[in-house]
């Protein structure tokens, strides 16, 4: 194989079939089993993208009611689940506790090589009910508070709020954290969903396909983004500062954390829908730090377009939006896969349902075959 033919990145390349989501760079657009993400995030709640997500259409009021009773009765993480949460490094990432607590549920679940479509949906079901209660426990015990139980009569972003700070914000807060959760939800094959189609195609169980995802999208090129934003944010510390900041950091060609996307080039589609949602819960906050957080991210926006024409992928408006919304900035990768474990398990089930073990092959570089020399004779 010559090296023009070695595609970097897997770039360019169609690896697979899929009907869960289509990307349009084209046309700047995505779409959840046909559905536009800008209406499914301000049309409907969370909870129906999901259901959408596994099941390939909306639910219906009936369906929905059933959906939300079978996610409600999987909420409560095993009491053995939460010692080892505080158990773990309290100084790790909270993506390497999540890591280590997802394959924990799949050690501890006797089904867990159940793959059959009903297994499966269980399986994808579970995590999703409790991968937000693992999340809200390691932050409050990584900030020395005792962690709270789910609460089975409250939503599914409500419930996360109240696990994590023991109250509900108002709805507007609420609203910008569930469009959220439908904007990250779902993105056809980038690293982490790709892992966990390359980890099912062995066969492997569901539990190790979304362990291995976790520890894909940790990276700060993929998930790991919107909390080099909000780090980004904090080092330019005031709108007055932005312009200037970006000048210099253009220049010294720093790669702007929340800029640029491997597959859109103008623009993603998702940044609006979000930005729309950051700027109302600014309003509604109403204090001088969202203010200034908000003036902050206009001018980096307008001054990289202006400068690179590289526009904000959704890491960029997520980040302060969760910062304002109270949380610290190690969760907010883990938040992405409080959202992102429906497209993940989606997609493994998809790659089950019609499977080839993934297998690419490689562009040997280094040295030429030769003769194993006996160890005196060596050096
Ligand atoms: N900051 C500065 N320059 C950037 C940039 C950024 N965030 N994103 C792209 N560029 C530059 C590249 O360095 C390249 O410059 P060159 O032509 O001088 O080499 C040019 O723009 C074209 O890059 P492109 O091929 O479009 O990007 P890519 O596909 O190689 O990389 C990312 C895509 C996502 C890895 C990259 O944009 C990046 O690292 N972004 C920051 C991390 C991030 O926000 N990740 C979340 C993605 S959803």
């Amino acid at each position: 194989m010559s090296e023009s033919e070695v595609k970097y990145g897997l770039a360019g390349v169609v690896a697979d079939d899929t009907a869960v989501s289509k990307v349009m760079p084209e046309t700047n657009s995505l779409t959840y089993r046909g559905y536009a993400v800008q209406d499914l995030a301000t049309k409907c709640r969370f909870e129906e993208v999901a259901y959408l997500i596994w099941n390939k259409e909306l639910p219906t009021k009936a369906q929905l009611d059933a959906f939300n009773a079978g996610e409600k009765r999987e909420r409560g993480i095993s009491a053995e689940l939460l010692t080892l949460i505080g158990m773990l490094n309290a100084k790790a990432h909270p993506m390497d506790t999540l890591r280590t607590a997802i394959s924990f549920m799949g050690q501890a679940d006797n089904t867990a090589n159940d793959s059959s479509p009903k297994g499966l949906y269980e399986k994808s079901l579970r995590m999703f009910a409790q991968i937000p209660e693992i999340v809200a426990a390691d932050f409050r015990v990584r900030n020395g508070q005792a962690p709270i139980a789910a609460d089975r009569s409250l939503g599914f972003s409500e419930n996360f709020f109240h696990m994590c700070f023991g109250r509900v914000p108002q709805p507007e807060v609420v609203k910008c954290f569930d469009i959220s959760m439908t904007l990250y939800a779902e993105h056809s094959f980038n690293a982490s969903t790709f892992t966990a189609r390359t980890i099912a195609s062995s066969l492997s169980d569901i539990y190790s396909a979304v362990t291995g995802a976790v520890g894909s999208l940790k990276g700060p090129l993929h998930g790991g983004a919107n909390e080099a934003v909000m780090h980004m944010l904090k080092e330019v510390g005031s709108a007055k500062n932005a312009e200037k900041w970006m000048l210099d950091a253009l220049k010294a060609k720093r790669n702007i954390m929340g800029f640029g996307h491997r597959v859109y080039k103008k623009g993603d589609s998702r940044v609006p829908t979000m930005t729309d949602a950051f700027r109302k819960m600014v309003d509604v906050i109403g204090t001088p730090e969202a203010r200034e957080l908000w003036e902050m991210s206009r001018i980096l926006d307008a001054t990289m377009v202006r400068e690179k024409n590289i526009y904000p992928n959704l890491d960029f408006p997520t980040g302060p939006a969760y910062y304002l919304m109270g949380f610290d900035i190690p969760i907010f990768t883990p938040i992405f896969v409080v959202s992102r474990i429906t497209g993940w398990t989606a997609h493994v089930a998809e790659q089950l349902a019609a499977n080839k073990l993934v297998r690419p092959l490689s562009n040997y570089v280094g040295v030429a075959q030769r003769d194993v020399l006996p160890i005196e004779r060596r050096g």
